[in-house]
């Protein structure tokens, strides 16, 4: 199985970025421990962070017959891209969205989620964590 795990804008700056909220690790540390859960359960799993929408939108095109499930958390673009909801929509791969945080807990405009309507589940608020959880329900989905 093969899983494609998209990070969006600002995800680049963990460890740096409002650690009371996200931790003090990296997305290098992150992608260490999806790779080690990932090597754990035989899944093959590939990393792409940009902080553009359009390439996220292009990364999820490119997903079509490569991956058979995208872990994503959209960040900032969770709240406003119909673009990214309308791609992973159009290509029907099954995706699972995951925010570090509880963003229904935040402000008002962070209780809005765009891409949670494609999604097959939605990881809230557990940390890095809801990255492995993630990968256990797309497991479980394409068995
Ligand atoms: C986030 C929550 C979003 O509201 C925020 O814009 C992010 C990160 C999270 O992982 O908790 O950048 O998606």
């Amino acid at each position: 199985m093969k899983i494609l795990v998209i990070n969006g804008p600002n995800l680049n700056l963990l460890g740096v970025r409002e650690p009371e909220i996200y931790g003090n690790r990296t997305l290098k540390d992150l992608e260490n421990l999806i790779t080690a859960h990932a090597d754990k359960k035989g899944v093959s799993v590939s990393f792409f962070q940009t902080n553009h929408e359009g390439k996220m939108v292009d990364a999820i095109q490119s997903a079509m017959n490569v991956y058979d499930g995208i872990i994503i958390n959209p960040a900032a673009y969770t709240h406003t891209s119909v673009a990214i909801l309308d791609a992973v929509k159009s290509t029907g791969i099954k995706c699972v969205e995951v925010h570090i945080s509880d963003p229904d807990t935040r402000e008002e405009f962070r209780k809005i989620s765009y891409i949670r309507l494609a999604c097959i589940a939605t990881i809230k608020g557990k940390g890095f964590d809801g990255y492995l959880e993630a990968m256990d329900i797309l497991m479980d989905a394409c068995k």
